[in-house]
């Protein structure tokens, strides 16, 4: 594979992000928390694969992402790096990993890179994270910012409401993301602010933003894998445009699996593997073909339900 800038398979790294704010080149980044997703974000071509902590909710079905912990984290980082080659890997750091001891919260973020492959970790908050953000990055660990409607808050903000509605909070969010850059952020994730906060903090930026709820001027965009496709099972929020009504695909399959084998439709005689002729001729010999053995011989489901007596 080539690495030459251009090639659109060239492997994205934190300098390829930056170069794309500077070329004006809009940044895509998606969700993907196993091997599948995973592969499918990455060939897509997307240049950011986040192991969100939004698995939380959509793959491991807690109400918020507050539970989700580091040995899940992990673990879902692991599978998704061996499905991404070409996209920036960020793993998101869980609630309590990163909030309580400097100590703890470095060995945790080091822990996402050197037993995950992640590329880069992500925490959520703003100016209270400048002096772990440049710790990180000290201790070579691209950090990935996020502010604005931040989740891990959810009791602290008093539910999921979008930020940065008054001057003051917009300054504070101005605050917030200039202090991550000058901390040594690779980028920010803005999430639930208003449209124009995000312009002009993507614009006071250097490092780009990833917006999530945050209109269209930011420098990328980025959207929980299952929310694209349809595979949640509430309302979708505001910002959410789905791409796809996989949940649909997959409750009819598994409707006409269903009924297929409740008919003996499935599996056919094509989707059977048989014994070899010579075997089948020998076995023939020794046991003659009588309604009980009919099943080891061949007799659809529908026959060999008559035929075993009971
Ligand atoms: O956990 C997550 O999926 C996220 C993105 C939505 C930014 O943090």
């Amino acid at each position: 594979m080539s690495i030459t800038t251009g090639d659109f398979r060239a492997k994205i790294t934190a300098s390829t992000l930056l170069e794309k704010k500077q070329r004006q080149e809009i940044i895509t980044c998606l969700t993907a928390y196993d091997y599948a997703s995973a592969r499918l974000v990455d060939e897509a071509g997307i240049d950011i694969v986040l192991v969100g902590d939004s698995l939380a909710m959509v793959m491991l079905g807690y109400e918020n992402t507050l539970p989700v912990t580091m040995r899940e984290m992990l673990h879902h980082t692991r599978a998704v790096r061996r499905g991404v080659k070409r996209a920036f890997l960020v793993a998101d750091m869980p609630f309590a990993s990163y909030h309580l001891s400097l100590r703890e919260s470095l060995r945790n973020a080091a822990r996402f890179i050197k037993e995950a492959g992640a590329e880069a970790v992500k925490i959520e908050g703003g100016e209270k994270r400048a002096h772990l953000v440049e710790r990180m990055v000290e201790a070579e660990i691209p950090v990935v910012g996020h502010i604005g409607l931040t989740p891990q808050s959810v009791h602290a903000m008093g539910g999921y409401k979008v930020q940065g509605k008054t001057l003051q909070a917009v300054e504070q969010l101005m605050h917030d993301a200039l202090a991550l850059e000058r901390a040594g952020a690779c980028c920010v994730v803005l999430e639930g602010i208003p449209r124009e906060v995000a312009a002009m903090i993507t614009h006071e930026l250097e490092i780009p933003t990833i917006g999530i709820g945050a209109g269209p001027e930011c420098d990328g965009q980025v959207l929980v894998f299952h929310d694209l496709l349809g595979l949640t099972f509430s309302p979708p929020a505001k910002f959410v445009r789905r791409y796809a009504d996989v949940g649909s695909v997959i409750g009819n399959a598994l409707l006409a699996f269903k009924d297929d084998v409740k008919s003996g439709g499935y599996p056919s005689d094509a989707e059977s593997y048989h014994l070899p002729k010579e075997t089948l001729a020998a076995l023939q010999t020794i046991r003659p073909q009588q309604p009980q053995n009919r099943r080891l011989l061949g007799a659809p489901i529908a026959e060999r339900k008559r035929a075993v007596p009971v």
